[in-house]
């Protein structure tokens, strides 16, 4: 095979901000082995109120300087038996492992391979009943090739999706950690018959999965050990500006994950609304070609009658923030305008209805601002790619909820910013408060679709289990796009009905509704019930995220929605 047609390269920098910063995991993506980039201009501005604020954090705890490694991703075409680094990994279906009469391959790639390894490989997927079942692997250090070791990676039966390469990425990323390899190149057994749009959007899934695979989130371990990996070829799904754009992309929707990642994981007694807000703003200086912050404070809120958010905010001693980015295209006109709405309770104890019993959750509470923190990581993505033509607004009703005596009590009418009462019935029914005034300061914007994102209700995950999001709309058109936008991310939704008739139980003899319907059809109801805030000349779709935003065998975030969010943005942008 001919030597490298061409070479892309495409970092993915984990370096220091530095240690007064919250966040200290920085992504970038670029085509050069270039040192990395220069500390943000405005980062002095920030490191006086970031530091004023940290010294006052409960418990004392500050996120620590991790000192990730750097990534180069580069796509290759070269003979992989003269590939030279510590990993090849092959990725093989089922299929691909088909014997000869002999007991050899029948696989060109990997009889060219076992060619020069006098037949080991194919001895040793018998022996250790290596069958190609997704996840499956097995890695074997050997000499006769340019590499040190080679991995069989299962890719499981024949069909292979986006969800699928994502998992193969991160099976290399576990091979790549256990090695402790820095290099390693990815190959398919079978890329032969794929069409150059599969070829692209598997590198994309490949390079998200093995980035996200090695990302760990040590900020707050006091001890850790690092990563090795600083390159991954992938060798075989072609060459040139296409596939090298895709890379770039791999890289800035990554990064955008591994960043809603750490908002999610980040304790709430360090990620306050304030520093959520804070985190906002950055965004909005890093990338100020295209963004505009605007942080209310509560004062602010009540001006614009914003009291069903008060309400669940009132309790709190960390005072509620309300954040509004702006991305704009860098030129030309827009065509669409868009919001994304996430729900950000930094904390959750589900007030007065106290979250109690066993299964309540409430240590898992830091995660309710999960919504929030998928709309914060796409606006960090966004920042890079640029999309044109679409104009998007970001929105969260950022902040926690406590108890005290300032504090909604069941029974309290609070009335939101449309002018609508609602009897709390139950003020762990807090989420659906904070986005009701959130979805009409977006309508408010004038945008034509809006999508929130939140950590909503305990029965969508009874109903769906901890990996699939719910996801309601009285839009078909809508619903068909963000499906679409889910398929090329790998993360799974499901479309759940918004049944009229269940309004019922959400009737108050006091108020114009409860926020509270009964134990059946809860998130259901709860669609409901943000349905009253939406115009209805605007396209709106709730997601229902409570089961995928947290890895239960992981113990961390998952940065879900992100992904989708920015591949359902650029299709509505007229360039990307
Ligand atoms: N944040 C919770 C929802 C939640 C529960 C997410 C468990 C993830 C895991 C939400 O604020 C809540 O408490 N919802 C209640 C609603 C009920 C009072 C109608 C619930 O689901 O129990
Ligand atoms: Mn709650
Ligand atoms: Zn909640």
């Amino acid at each position: 095979m001919a030597a490298i047609a061409s070479t892309l390269l495409l970092s993915f920098s984990f370096s220091t901000v530095s240690s007064s910063s919250l966040f200290l995991t920085r992504i970038t993506s670029r085509f050069s082995f270039a040192a990395p980039l220069p500390l943000r201009s405005n980062h002095t501005k920030h490191m006086a109120h970031t530091l004023a604020r940290a010294t006052a954090t409960l418990g004392l705890t500050h996120p620590s300087n991790t000192d990730s490694p750097k990534i180069s991703f580069a796509a290759k075409e070269v003979d992989v038996t003269e590939w030279n680094g510590d990993i090849l990994a092959v990725g093989v279906t089922e299929k691909d492992l088909a014997k000869d009469g002999k007991s050899g391959f029948e696989n060109p790639i990997l009889k060219k391979i076992d060619s020069k390894l006098g037949g080991l490989l194919a001895e040793a997927s018998s022996e250790e009943d290596f069958s190609g079942k997704a996840g499956q692997s097995t890695v074997l250090r050997i000499t006769g090739l340019g590499s040190k070791r080679i991995g069989l990676i299962g890719l499981g039966q024949t069909t292979s999706t986006t969800a699928a390469f994502k998992t193969f990425g991160e099976a290399v990323a576990a091979a790549a950690k256990s090695a402790q390899a820095s290099n390693v190149a990815v190959v398919l057994a079978s890329s032969e018959g794929l069409s150059k749009e599969t070829k692209l959007s598997t590198a994309y899934a490949i390079a998200t999965g093995t980035a996200l695979g090695i990302f760990e989130d040590n900020r707050y371990k006091s001890e850790s050990k690092k990563s090795a990996l600083s390159s991954v070829d992938i060798i075989g799904l072609g060459t040139g500006p296409e596939l090298e754009k895709k890379l770039k992309y791999a890289g800035d929707v990554s990064s955008g994950i591994i960043f809603g990642r750490e908002l999610v994981n980040s304790p709430a007694n360090v990620l306050t609304p304030g520093v959520l807000a804070e985190e906002a703003s950055k965004i909005a200086s890093e990338y100020s070609d295209v963004f505009t912050a605007k942080i209310l404070n509560a004062e602010q809120c009540k001006e614009l009658k914003m009291g069903s958010y008060l309400g669940v905010a009132a309790a709190s001693e960390n005072p509620p923030h309300f954040i509004h980015l702006c991305y704009k295209p860098p030129s030309g006109t827009v065509n669409v305008k868009l919001a994304l709405v996430g729900k950000g309770l930094t904390f959750d104890s589900g007030g007065y209805n106290i979250k109690t019993g066993p299964g309540c959750s409430i240590e898992l509470m830091k995660f309710d601002m999960g919504g929030s923190a998928a709309v914060l990581g796409a606006a960090k993505a966004l920042g890079q790619i640029k999309p044109l033509g679409v104009e998007v607004h970001f929105v969260v009703a950022a902040c926690e909820n406590m108890i005290s005596g300032k504090g909604m009590r069941p029974g309290d009418i609070v009335t939101a910013s449309n002018g609508k009462t609602i009897e709390v019935n139950n003020t762990d029914a807090e989420g659906r408060l904070t986005l009701a005034d959130a979805l009409v300061y977006a309508c408010n914007q004038g945008v034509e679709k809006i999508v929130d994102l939140a950590t909503l209700t305990g029965a969508c995950v009874v109903a769906l289990g901890p990996s699939i999001a719910g996801i309601f709309t009285p839009s078909d058109e809508l619903a068909k796009e963000v499906v679409e936008a889910s398929e090329v991310s790998g993360e799974k939704l499901w479309r759940m009905p918004l049944e009229d008739s269940y309004w019922e139980s959400m009737k108050s003899g006091v108020a114009d509704m409860v926020n509270t319907g009964g134990r059946q059809g809860g998130a259901i109801t709860a669609a409901l019930f943000l349905k009253q805030f939406v115009d209805e000349k605007v396209q709106w779709m709730h997601i229902d995220l409570a089961g995928p935003v947290w890895n239960e065998k992981k113990r961390s975030a998952t940065g879900f929605g992100v992904a989708t969010l920015v591949e359902w943005v650029l299709k509505n942008a007229s360039q990307k």
